[in-house]
Protein backbone atom coordinates (compact mmCIF):
# COMPACT_ATOMS: atom_id res chain seq x y z
CA UNK A 1 0.00 0.00 0.00
CA UNK A 2 2.64 2.55 1.05
CA UNK A 3 4.24 2.06 -2.35
CA UNK A 4 1.41 3.06 -4.28
CA UNK A 5 0.50 6.17 -2.29
CA UNK A 6 4.21 6.82 -2.69
CA UNK A 7 3.23 7.04 -6.32
CA UNK A 8 0.08 9.55 -5.83
CA UNK A 9 0.92 12.46 -7.02
CA UNK A 10 -0.45 15.67 -4.24
CA UNK A 11 0.52 18.23 -7.40
CA UNK A 12 -0.40 20.97 -4.48
CA UNK A 13 -0.82 19.49 -1.19
CA UNK A 14 -2.13 22.63 0.69
CA UNK A 15 -4.94 23.47 -2.31
CA UNK A 16 -6.33 19.43 -1.55
CA UNK A 17 -6.51 19.99 2.11
CA UNK A 18 -8.06 23.42 2.20
CA UNK A 19 -10.71 21.78 -0.37
CA UNK A 20 -11.27 19.34 1.46
CA UNK A 21 -12.21 21.37 4.39
CA UNK A 22 -14.00 23.96 2.53
CA UNK A 23 -17.74 24.96 3.02
CA UNK A 24 -19.59 23.19 -0.17
CA UNK A 25 -21.04 25.93 -2.26
CA UNK A 26 -24.84 25.00 -3.37
CA UNK A 27 -26.85 26.55 -6.12
CA UNK A 28 -30.54 27.00 -5.30
CA UNK A 29 -31.21 26.60 -9.69
CA UNK A 30 -34.50 24.81 -9.99
CA UNK A 31 -34.02 22.88 -12.90
CA UNK A 32 -37.80 22.29 -14.65
CA UNK A 33 -37.91 21.47 -18.42
CA UNK A 34 -34.48 20.55 -18.38
CA UNK A 35 -33.56 16.63 -19.37
CA UNK A 36 -30.56 14.98 -17.30
CA UNK A 37 -28.86 11.99 -18.27
CA UNK A 38 -27.12 10.45 -15.51
CA UNK A 39 -25.11 7.44 -15.92
CA UNK A 40 -24.76 4.66 -12.78
CA UNK A 41 -27.95 6.26 -10.77
CA UNK A 42 -28.85 2.84 -9.04
CA UNK A 43 -26.44 3.77 -5.70
CA UNK A 44 -23.76 5.95 -4.43
CA UNK A 45 -22.89 8.98 -6.03
CA UNK A 46 -25.40 8.52 -9.25
CA UNK A 47 -28.41 7.80 -7.37
CA UNK A 48 -27.48 11.19 -4.88
CA UNK A 49 -27.49 12.85 -7.83
CA UNK A 50 -30.44 11.99 -9.66
CA UNK A 51 -32.15 12.87 -6.56
CA UNK A 52 -30.57 16.34 -5.96
CA UNK A 53 -31.58 16.85 -10.10
CA UNK A 54 -35.27 15.46 -9.82
CA UNK A 55 -36.04 17.59 -6.49
CA UNK A 56 -35.16 20.63 -8.14
CA UNK A 57 -37.47 19.83 -11.01
CA UNK A 58 -35.34 18.00 -13.67
CA UNK A 59 -36.60 14.95 -15.72
CA UNK A 60 -34.30 12.41 -15.58
CA UNK A 61 -33.12 9.81 -17.60
CA UNK A 62 -31.15 7.21 -16.31
CA UNK A 63 -28.33 4.68 -17.56
CA UNK A 64 -28.08 1.46 -15.59
CA UNK A 65 -26.89 -2.03 -16.27
CA UNK A 66 -29.71 -3.23 -14.31
CA UNK A 67 -33.54 -3.84 -14.81
CA UNK A 68 -34.77 -4.19 -11.43
CA UNK A 69 -32.35 -1.35 -9.68
CA UNK A 70 -33.53 1.07 -12.56
CA UNK A 71 -37.09 0.10 -12.29
CA UNK A 72 -37.12 1.05 -8.19
CA UNK A 73 -34.89 4.06 -8.68
CA UNK A 74 -37.10 5.69 -10.97
CA UNK A 75 -40.21 4.54 -9.09
CA UNK A 76 -38.66 6.73 -6.02
CA UNK A 77 -37.74 9.57 -8.03
CA UNK A 78 -41.64 10.04 -9.56
CA UNK A 79 -43.08 9.17 -5.76
CA UNK A 80 -40.73 11.51 -3.73
CA UNK A 81 -40.33 14.46 -6.14
CA UNK A 82 -42.99 14.08 -9.00
CA UNK A 83 -40.18 13.68 -11.30
CA UNK A 84 -40.48 12.39 -14.90
CA UNK A 85 -38.49 9.91 -14.87
CA UNK A 86 -37.53 6.76 -17.60
CA UNK A 87 -34.06 4.85 -17.97
CA UNK A 88 -32.10 2.92 -20.68
CA UNK A 89 -29.58 -0.19 -19.98
CA UNK A 90 -26.23 -1.03 -20.94
CA UNK A 91 -23.16 -2.56 -19.65
CA UNK A 92 -20.59 -0.29 -19.93
CA UNK A 93 -17.90 -2.96 -19.97
CA UNK A 94 -18.84 -3.82 -23.80
CA UNK A 95 -18.04 -0.76 -26.01
CA UNK A 96 -21.09 -1.75 -28.43
CA UNK A 97 -23.69 -1.79 -25.88
CA UNK A 98 -22.40 1.71 -24.83
CA UNK A 99 -22.99 3.17 -28.70
CA UNK A 100 -25.98 1.18 -28.94
CA UNK A 101 -27.75 2.92 -25.77
CA UNK A 102 -25.86 6.43 -27.45
CA UNK A 103 -27.79 5.58 -30.50
CA UNK A 104 -31.06 5.31 -28.43
CA UNK A 105 -30.65 8.26 -26.21
CA UNK A 106 -30.13 10.26 -29.42
CA UNK A 107 -33.25 8.87 -31.22
CA UNK A 108 -35.70 9.26 -28.23
CA UNK A 109 -34.52 12.58 -27.02
CA UNK A 110 -33.88 16.17 -29.28
CA UNK A 111 -32.30 17.73 -26.55
CA UNK A 112 -30.21 17.08 -23.39
CA UNK A 113 -29.03 20.06 -21.15
CA UNK A 114 -27.36 18.13 -18.72
CA UNK A 115 -25.17 14.87 -19.36
CA UNK A 116 -23.59 12.91 -15.96
CA UNK A 117 -21.42 10.55 -16.70
CA UNK A 118 -20.87 9.09 -13.44
CA UNK A 119 -20.66 4.86 -14.19
CA UNK A 120 -17.65 3.72 -12.26
CA UNK A 121 -16.10 0.98 -10.93
CA UNK A 122 -12.64 -0.38 -8.98
CA UNK A 123 -11.45 -3.74 -9.17
CA UNK A 124 -8.60 -5.42 -7.85
CA UNK A 125 -7.78 -7.97 -10.12
CA UNK A 126 -7.19 -8.16 -13.51
CA UNK A 127 -9.40 -8.33 -16.50
CA UNK A 128 -9.57 -7.82 -19.83
CA UNK A 129 -12.50 -7.19 -22.37
CA UNK A 130 -12.28 -9.16 -25.12
CA UNK A 131 -10.93 -6.31 -27.68
CA UNK A 132 -7.84 -6.02 -25.13
CA UNK A 133 -8.16 -3.48 -22.41
CA UNK A 134 -8.59 -3.72 -19.03
CA UNK A 135 -12.05 -3.62 -17.62
CA UNK A 136 -11.68 -0.45 -15.77
CA UNK A 137 -10.86 1.44 -18.32
CA UNK A 138 -13.13 0.52 -20.58
CA UNK A 139 -15.97 1.00 -17.71
CA UNK A 140 -14.99 4.41 -16.16
CA UNK A 141 -13.18 5.64 -19.24
CA UNK A 142 -14.03 4.22 -22.95
CA UNK A 143 -17.76 4.44 -22.27
CA UNK A 144 -17.92 8.18 -20.50
CA UNK A 145 -16.06 8.75 -24.00
CA UNK A 146 -18.63 7.13 -26.39
CA UNK A 147 -21.59 8.58 -24.44
CA UNK A 148 -20.14 12.57 -24.86
CA UNK A 149 -18.64 11.44 -27.90
CA UNK A 150 -22.39 10.15 -29.29
CA UNK A 151 -24.23 13.05 -27.65
CA UNK A 152 -22.64 16.09 -28.43
CA UNK A 153 -24.70 17.44 -31.37
CA UNK A 154 -27.85 16.69 -29.14
CA UNK A 155 -26.39 18.89 -26.44
CA UNK A 156 -24.98 21.72 -29.08
CA UNK A 157 -28.57 21.87 -29.85
CA UNK A 158 -29.51 21.89 -26.61
CA UNK A 159 -27.41 24.64 -25.69
CA UNK A 160 -26.57 25.98 -22.89
CA UNK A 161 -25.99 22.57 -21.90
CA UNK A 162 -22.86 21.03 -19.29
CA UNK A 163 -21.59 17.49 -19.21
CA UNK A 164 -20.00 16.65 -16.14
CA UNK A 165 -17.23 13.75 -16.23
CA UNK A 166 -17.30 12.17 -12.68
CA UNK A 167 -13.39 11.84 -12.21
CA UNK A 168 -11.80 10.94 -8.76
CA UNK A 169 -8.82 12.05 -6.77
CA UNK A 170 -7.55 8.36 -7.61
CA UNK A 171 -6.23 9.65 -11.01
CA UNK A 172 -3.55 11.11 -8.78
CA UNK A 173 -2.58 7.01 -8.76
CA UNK A 174 -1.45 7.17 -12.69
CA UNK A 175 -0.72 3.97 -14.30
CA UNK A 176 -2.00 5.12 -17.95
CA UNK A 177 0.47 3.71 -20.66
CA UNK A 178 -1.28 3.67 -23.81
CA UNK A 179 1.44 0.81 -25.06
CA UNK A 180 -0.39 -1.37 -22.44
CA UNK A 181 -3.78 -1.25 -21.65
CA UNK A 182 -4.57 -4.68 -21.30
CA UNK A 183 -1.64 -4.53 -18.16
CA UNK A 184 0.40 -7.50 -20.35
CA UNK A 185 3.46 -5.83 -19.56
CA UNK A 186 3.54 -4.54 -16.07
CA UNK A 187 1.86 -5.96 -12.56
CA UNK A 188 -1.76 -4.91 -12.06
CA UNK A 189 -3.05 -3.23 -9.00
CA UNK A 190 -6.25 -2.03 -8.12
CA UNK A 191 -5.26 1.56 -7.54
CA UNK A 192 -3.56 1.68 -10.69
CA UNK A 193 -5.81 0.46 -13.10
CA UNK A 194 -8.17 2.94 -11.58
CA UNK A 195 -5.56 5.66 -11.81
CA UNK A 196 -5.31 5.04 -15.26
CA UNK A 197 -8.77 4.97 -16.30
CA UNK A 198 -9.19 8.36 -14.15
CA UNK A 199 -6.22 9.79 -15.85
CA UNK A 200 -7.65 9.21 -19.52
CA UNK A 201 -11.21 10.54 -18.71
CA UNK A 202 -9.53 13.69 -17.41
CA UNK A 203 -6.93 14.34 -20.68
CA UNK A 204 -10.12 13.84 -23.05
CA UNK A 205 -12.33 16.29 -20.81
CA UNK A 206 -9.63 19.17 -21.59
CA UNK A 207 -9.65 18.03 -25.33
CA UNK A 208 -13.59 17.70 -25.20
CA UNK A 209 -13.56 21.09 -23.81
CA UNK A 210 -11.60 22.48 -26.02
CA UNK A 211 -14.26 21.01 -28.83
CA UNK A 212 -16.56 22.75 -27.20
CA UNK A 213 -15.08 25.80 -27.04
CA UNK A 214 -18.09 28.44 -28.31
CA UNK A 215 -20.95 26.23 -28.44
CA UNK A 216 -22.59 26.73 -25.59
CA UNK A 217 -21.77 23.27 -23.70
CA UNK A 218 -19.56 23.48 -21.08
CA UNK A 219 -17.51 19.84 -19.87
CA UNK A 220 -15.99 19.98 -16.33
CA UNK A 221 -14.87 16.87 -14.48
CA UNK A 222 -15.31 16.41 -10.70
CA UNK A 223 -13.62 14.33 -7.14
CA UNK A 224 -17.43 13.69 -5.50
CA UNK A 225 -15.86 13.17 -2.16
CA UNK A 226 -14.65 10.08 -0.20
CA UNK A 227 -18.53 9.01 0.11
CA UNK A 228 -20.33 6.06 1.26
CA UNK A 229 -21.09 4.15 -1.69
CA UNK A 230 -20.96 0.38 -3.43
CA UNK A 231 -18.35 0.94 -5.13
CA UNK A 232 -15.52 -1.88 -4.43
CA UNK A 233 -18.63 -4.36 -3.67
CA UNK A 234 -17.30 -6.63 -6.61
CA UNK A 235 -13.59 -7.09 -5.20
CA UNK A 236 -12.85 -9.89 -2.56
CA UNK A 237 -13.76 -10.47 1.13
CA UNK A 238 -10.50 -9.30 2.33
CA UNK A 239 -10.99 -5.38 0.17
CA UNK A 240 -14.84 -5.66 1.82
CA UNK A 241 -13.92 -6.14 5.28
CA UNK A 242 -11.22 -3.36 4.87
CA UNK A 243 -13.95 -0.84 3.08
CA UNK A 244 -16.39 -1.87 6.00
CA UNK A 245 -14.77 -1.58 8.86
CA UNK A 246 -11.70 1.09 8.55
CA UNK A 247 -12.58 2.86 5.40
CA UNK A 248 -16.21 3.40 6.03
CA UNK A 249 -15.15 5.47 9.20
CA UNK A 250 -13.51 7.91 6.54
CA UNK A 251 -16.33 8.23 4.17
CA UNK A 252 -18.91 11.18 4.10
CA UNK A 253 -22.44 11.09 3.23
CA UNK A 254 -22.89 10.92 -0.47
CA UNK A 255 -25.44 13.45 -0.28
CA UNK A 256 -22.39 16.05 -0.51
CA UNK A 257 -21.89 14.42 -4.10
CA UNK A 258 -24.81 14.92 -5.72
CA UNK A 259 -25.73 18.39 -3.79
CA UNK A 260 -22.21 18.86 -5.47
CA UNK A 261 -23.48 17.84 -9.23
CA UNK A 262 -26.74 19.83 -8.81
CA UNK A 263 -24.56 22.76 -8.30
CA UNK A 264 -21.94 22.13 -10.80
CA UNK A 265 -24.88 21.82 -13.37
CA UNK A 266 -27.01 24.76 -12.71
CA UNK A 267 -24.74 27.40 -10.82
CA UNK A 268 -25.05 30.68 -12.82
CA UNK A 269 -21.64 31.37 -12.27
CA UNK A 270 -19.98 28.48 -13.82
CA UNK A 271 -22.40 29.44 -17.30
CA UNK A 272 -18.68 29.21 -19.04
CA UNK A 273 -16.28 27.25 -16.86
CA UNK A 274 -15.54 24.13 -19.13
CA UNK A 275 -11.93 22.55 -18.79
CA UNK A 276 -11.99 22.30 -15.27
CA UNK A 277 -11.17 20.01 -12.62
CA UNK A 278 -13.30 20.25 -9.20
CA UNK A 279 -12.74 18.93 -5.94
CA UNK A 280 -16.28 18.41 -5.08
CA UNK A 281 -17.51 21.61 -5.83
CA UNK A 282 -13.74 23.80 -5.72
CA UNK A 283 -11.37 24.52 -8.62
CA UNK A 284 -8.61 22.40 -7.82
CA UNK A 285 -5.38 21.58 -10.06
CA UNK A 286 -5.23 17.67 -10.93
CA UNK A 287 -2.39 15.65 -10.93
CA UNK A 288 0.73 16.96 -13.85
CA UNK A 289 0.28 13.75 -15.86
CA UNK A 290 -3.67 14.61 -16.39
CA UNK A 291 -2.60 17.61 -17.49
CA UNK A 292 -0.20 16.17 -20.53
CA UNK A 293 -1.57 17.65 -23.46
CA UNK A 294 0.49 15.75 -26.12
CA UNK A 295 -0.76 12.66 -24.30
CA UNK A 296 -4.29 13.70 -23.86
CA UNK A 297 -4.22 13.98 -28.17
CA UNK A 298 -2.67 10.31 -28.08
CA UNK A 299 -5.44 9.01 -25.43
CA UNK A 300 -8.09 10.79 -27.87
CA UNK A 301 -6.78 9.29 -31.09
CA UNK A 302 -6.99 5.89 -29.03
CA UNK A 303 -9.93 5.85 -27.40
CA UNK A 304 -11.95 6.86 -30.91
CA UNK A 305 -10.09 3.83 -32.53
CA UNK A 306 -10.88 1.52 -29.22
CA UNK A 307 -14.76 2.47 -29.12
CA UNK A 308 -14.91 1.93 -32.76
CA UNK A 309 -15.84 5.86 -33.64
CA UNK A 310 -13.01 6.86 -35.41
N1 LIG B 1 -17.50 6.67 -3.55
C1 LIG B 1 -16.40 7.42 -3.54
O1 LIG B 1 -15.83 7.74 -2.48
C2 LIG B 1 -15.82 7.91 -4.86
C3 LIG B 1 -14.64 8.66 -4.81
C4 LIG B 1 -14.11 9.13 -6.00
C5 LIG B 1 -14.76 8.89 -7.19
N2 LIG B 1 -15.91 8.14 -7.21
C6 LIG B 1 -16.56 7.91 -8.52
O2 LIG B 1 -17.96 8.10 -8.41
C7 LIG B 1 -18.62 7.34 -9.41
C8 LIG B 1 -19.77 6.57 -8.79
O3 LIG B 1 -19.23 5.61 -7.90
P1 LIG B 1 -19.93 5.21 -6.53
O4 LIG B 1 -18.91 5.39 -5.47
O5 LIG B 1 -21.24 5.87 -6.39
O6 LIG B 1 -20.09 3.64 -6.74
P2 LIG B 1 -21.35 2.67 -6.75
O7 LIG B 1 -22.23 2.91 -5.59
O8 LIG B 1 -20.78 1.31 -6.94
O9 LIG B 1 -22.15 3.12 -8.07
C9 LIG B 1 -21.66 2.81 -9.33
C10 LIG B 1 -22.77 2.88 -10.35
O10 LIG B 1 -22.22 2.47 -11.62
C11 LIG B 1 -22.92 1.32 -12.08
N3 LIG B 1 -22.02 0.43 -12.80
C12 LIG B 1 -20.88 -0.14 -12.35
N4 LIG B 1 -20.34 -0.90 -13.33
C13 LIG B 1 -21.16 -0.82 -14.39
C14 LIG B 1 -21.14 -1.38 -15.70
N5 LIG B 1 -20.19 -2.23 -16.10
N6 LIG B 1 -22.13 -1.05 -16.56
C15 LIG B 1 -23.13 -0.21 -16.17
N7 LIG B 1 -23.21 0.33 -14.95
C16 LIG B 1 -22.23 0.04 -14.07
C17 LIG B 1 -23.49 0.67 -10.84
O11 LIG B 1 -24.56 -0.18 -11.21
P3 LIG B 1 -25.08 -1.40 -10.25
O12 LIG B 1 -25.96 -0.78 -9.21
O13 LIG B 1 -25.84 -2.26 -11.21
O14 LIG B 1 -23.88 -2.05 -9.68
C18 LIG B 1 -23.92 1.89 -10.04
O15 LIG B 1 -25.11 2.42 -10.55
C19 LIG B 1 -17.56 6.46 -10.06
O16 LIG B 1 -17.15 7.04 -11.26
C20 LIG B 1 -16.42 6.49 -9.05
O17 LIG B 1 -15.17 6.27 -9.65
C21 LIG B 1 -16.46 7.65 -6.07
Amino acid sequence: MLRYLREYRWADMREIRANNRAEQRRSEARMDGKLCVITGSTSGVGWEAAKALASHGATVVMVNRNKGKSERTCEALRTQFGAECSYHLADFADSAQVRAVADALVRSHDRVDVLVNNVGMHSTTLARTPAGPEVVFCVNHLASFILTWKLLDTMRRSAPARIIQVNSQGHRFGGLRLDDLGWQKRHYTGLRGYGASKTAQLLTVWEFADLLQDSGVTINAMHPGAVRSNIGSNNGPLYRWFKDTILSRTLKDPAIAGQAIHYLATAPELADTTGQYFNLTHPEKPAPHALDRAMGRLVWAESLRLAGLA
